[in-house]
This record gives structure tokens, sequence and C-alpha cells, in this order.
């Protein structure tokens, strides 16, 4: 049997279900071109009948992603379905993901329906959905508390009707590890046709077993694991996918392999993180703040002396830089060229002199600097002189029984031209300051503030979107000072339009 185990990505819908988790179109494509870094199989990049924007999102990721098959997920309704297929117009590898509830629970209390009116029912939405696409995935809801012989039923009957890939959710996350293995075992033991499908593990956390059940999925014939970063998912989330990748890595003996590249892990969980405001929890496996870190002095004194003595994963396998050097104001040129070193990049002089000014400029305001800083630091560096529109000063008035006033100065291409203006807020005059010295009609759309990291003392990101002419332009810029960064993402945004 074919040890490759396929990672079917569910973070942009199961994960994007969380209340407060909602992600815009822009964002959504971020993270698409990410997981696609990340090496992921299948990207499912929505339920494009639940809403407009799920619409849209899944037509964008479709355009903005060649290597990972995309995925839609319906009900199994023929007005869903088509909408699915529409949807998935541009994909270059499309596959409709639909399904309909298996357990009696579902089946009496959801469904309000009868076991037979299922059968058929999954039998002909798999028939109506190879009609649009070759490659249709099936999932038998509430798996984990079905009765496994009428799964069985239910699972050859859609492998017969073309199903590619056959998706066994514990949707509940009621299952032991062993109970969900044997559910898998016997449909492995007893669907006749069962050579023609792979079936797919789809594990919810309730009981905190979801890694644990899709482990014991594999190994009794699953060969598709569905996950999400960071875990998140509808209550207690999803199967996280670092954690099933690296127990596969961790343990050579089980002979699966993924096409995960896990250096790109540790980006693409703070990229969800960041953008979804939903925050790693810091004893997280793999990705949270402390997976790698040693505070004891035992243990401390054992990583000393080797490493292996208390870790099983080399950080630098998951894109985690470990590092014992903890830049503060006093650090000198040398600890922070060793540390931008560690994050993968290289200065000399004047370059690095430069980030240095920043980072004394920083230091100075942060307790302590740390690698998404660094991150940001040199993200400037990179860009300066690079953009037509530059930010040249920002002067704002504001507080209780004050008129906010803004004078902003700008340079284009080298001209510097200044500004005042008042607004309802500091960011509202800079920005109507701006629009007034650019002379374009620009609306602004979206705008979006996040701290990178924890403390008041932090970063602040800004991300907008600006429309102009009935296009879309997004910009981005960080800043300890928020005022400052949102008027240089707005800048950046407006420096886009040609
Ligand atoms: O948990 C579940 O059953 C699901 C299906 C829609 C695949 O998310
Ligand atoms: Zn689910």
């Amino acid at each position: 049997m074919d040890n490759k185990i396929i990672i079917f990505d569910t973070t942009l819908r199961d994960g994007e279900q969380v209340p407060g988790c909602q992600l815009n179109t822009i964002e959504k494509i971020e993270v698409a071109r990410q997981l696609e870094k990340l090496g992921v199989d299948v990207i499912e990049a929505g339920f494009p009948i639940s809403s407009p924007g799920d619409f849209t999102s899944v037509v964008e990721i479709s355009k903005a992603v060649q290597n990972p098959i995309i995925c839609g997920l319906t009900r199994a309704i023929k007005k869903d379905i088509e909408v699915a297929a529409d949807a998935l117009k541009y994909a270059k590898r499309k596959r409709i993901h639909t399904g309909i509830g298996t357990s009696e629970i579902h089946i009496k209390y959801k469904l309000k329906s009868n076991p037979d009116d299922i059968l058929q029912r999954a039998i002909d939405s798999v028939k109506y959905a190879r009609k649009f696409v070759d490659d249709v995935e099936f999932y038998a809801e509430d798996a984990g508390r079905a009765d496994n012989e009428f799964l069985a039923k239910v699972v050859e009957a859609v492998i017969r009707a073309g199903a590619t890939v056959v998706n066994i959710p514990d949707t509940t996350g009621y299952c032991l590890p062993n109970e969900y293995g044997e559910k898998i075992a016997f449909l492995m033991n007893n669907v006749s046709n069962i050579d023609k499908a792979i079936l797919s593990t789809h594990c919810h956390n309730d009981l905190g077993m979801a890694t644990a059940n899709t482990i014991s999925g594999i190994l009794n014939g699953a060969r598709q694991v569905e996950v999400t970063i960071n875990g998140i998912g509808e209550r207690a989330g999803n199967t996280s996918l670092e954690e099933v990748v690296m127990a596969i890595k961790s343990h050579k003996s089980l002979d699966f392999t993924t096409n995960i590249d896990t250096q790109q892990i540790m980006k693409t969980s703070k990229l969800v993180s960041t953008l979804m405001r939903m925050p790693v929890q810091p004893n997280k496996a793999i990705v949270g703040r402390n997976a790698f870190a040693h505070s004891s002095g035992i243990h401390q004194d054992g990583v000393l002396k080797h490493r292996v003595n208390y870790e099983i994963i080399d950080p630098a396998e998951v894109g985690v830089k470990e590092s014992s050097i903890v830049l503060t104001a006093r650090s000198g040129r040398a600890a922070l060229k060793h540390r931008l070193q560690l994050l993968g990049y290289s200065f000399e002089t004047p370059e690095l002199d430069e980030i240095y000014e920043r980072f004394l400029d920083l230091a100075d305001k942060k307790k302590d600097i740390t690698e998404e800083d660094l991150e940001v630091l040199v993200g400037r560096e990179k860009l300066k002189g690079k953009r037509p529109i530059e930010l040249v000063s920002l002067q704002v008035v504001c507080g209780k029984s004050t008129i906010p006033t803004a004078t902003v100065a700008v340079s284009f291409n080298g001209d510097v031209f200044t500004e005042t203006a008042s607004g309802n807020g500091p960011i509202d005059a800079s920005f109507t300051a701006v629009k007034n010295l650019v002379k374009r009609r620009v609306r602004l759309e979206e705008f979006l503030i996040q701290a990178i990291t924890r403390g008041s003392d932090d970063l602040g990101k800004v991300h907008v979107q600006v429309e102009h002419k009935g296009n879309i332009f997004y910009g981005f810029s960080a800043h300890t000072d928020i005022v400052t960064a949102s008027v240089e993402a707005f800048l950046d945004a407006i420096g886009k339009i040609s």
C-alpha cells in the first residue's frame, strides 16, 4: 500500500467557520499562497453556496494557486453542487466535496429521514458532482457515531457512483483512537471496491483526541488527512496539520511520507494566527511560543549539553530559528547580524548600519526585540526607495476636546508636498490630508490594525484596501506608531494605482 499521506487543508473552510476568525478575500489568498508553499496537496477553499464572499474567495484562490487541488464544499443538494462547480471554474485541479449525515442521530433528528433515503441522496449527489468534475470527495457526516455496517454500505455505494475520496468525519470528536482506527479498518476490510478510492480522516478535537484519531486512521488504511493550521476549527477545533505531519516525520518507523516542507510550518502558523486574530496557546505542540523554550535550570543544562536530551524535534525543522541571544538596546551590530542570519538574512555595511539604526530606535521603545520585529525591520529595508510615494513626516494633534488635525508631508518620486486636514480622529485626519495631496478619488474599503506580538509597546501592523475606478489596491505597513503605520499602508496602496 502507498505510504504517501495526502494533506488536505481545511483552514479556509472548517477553520474559518470559527466565530471571529473570518477572513476577507485578500487575506484568504495570502493564506492559500502560503499553504501552497507549505506543500499541502488539497486546499478546501470554502463553501461556495454559503455566502457571496465564500464564492468569490473560492474563485480567487482558484486563480491564485497553481499546484494544490482546490476543493469546494457542498451539501448533497444539486444547487450547492452547481454553485461549487461554478466557483471552481478557474482551478487547474478541482474537487467537489459533497456529503450528508450518516449517523442514526443525524438521520433521525437533523435530516428527519431514513437510511434508504440517505443512501440514495448520497449516490445522487456524487453522480451529479461527477457531471462537473472528475474528482469528487464524499463526506459521511458524523461517521464517528455512525453504525459501521451502514457506513460500509454508503461508502461502497458512493465509490460505485464515482467518488474518488471518501471522508469519514468524526464530526463531534467523540471517538477514541482505537475506535476510530477500527472504523477505518472495518471499511478497508468490508467495502468490496475500497481499492477504487482513498479513505480520508477528518477528526474534531472535542475530547482532545483529534491527532491521535487521525494517526490511528492512517495506521489502519486511510491515506488522506483533513487538517487545519494551529488546529483551528468548530468548537475545540480540527486535527492540527503540524501535529500530524511532525508525528509522521518524527516516527520514521511508521514509514509514512508527506509533501510538506516542514520548515514553512511556523511561518504558516503565524500568518493564520495573525490574520484570524486567533492567538496560539503558548504550550501548543510544535507551534506554541514555548514549544522549544526551556525554562528550568535542569532542562537548560541538559539542552546545552546535548539538544536531544529534552527536544524530540530540531526547531529548525519547523522553521523555528532557535536562538539564545536576546536582543536589547545594548546589543551591538554583531548580535543583530547573527540573529538576522538565523532568520536567513545576510546584511553587510552600509545596509546593516541602517537596519541597526532603526533597530536601536525600536529597542529603545520595546523591552525586547523579537523575530517578528526583525522581519519587519528587514522588510522595510528591502522596500526603502522602491515606493513611488513615501511618507516624509507626519504630525498629529489629537486628544479629548481637540479637533484631530494632521499635517502630512509625502514625497512623490523625490518632490515633497505637505497638506494639513482635520477629521473625526487622528487616522481620519491623516487620510484626508493624504487624499487631498494625491488628488485621486480613492475610497477606503478595508482597514485592519493588528499588534504583531503582545504588549502595548509592540509593532502595529496595518492592512488597507482602497478602491479606485472599480479596482482594489492593497497596502501594508508596520510601525510602533499605529497612525504612522496606517498612513504608510494607505500610501502603499495608493502608490500601486498606476
Ligand atoms: O466535521 C465534519 O463533518 C465536516 C464535514 C462537512 C466534512 O466538516
Ligand atoms: Zn469538520
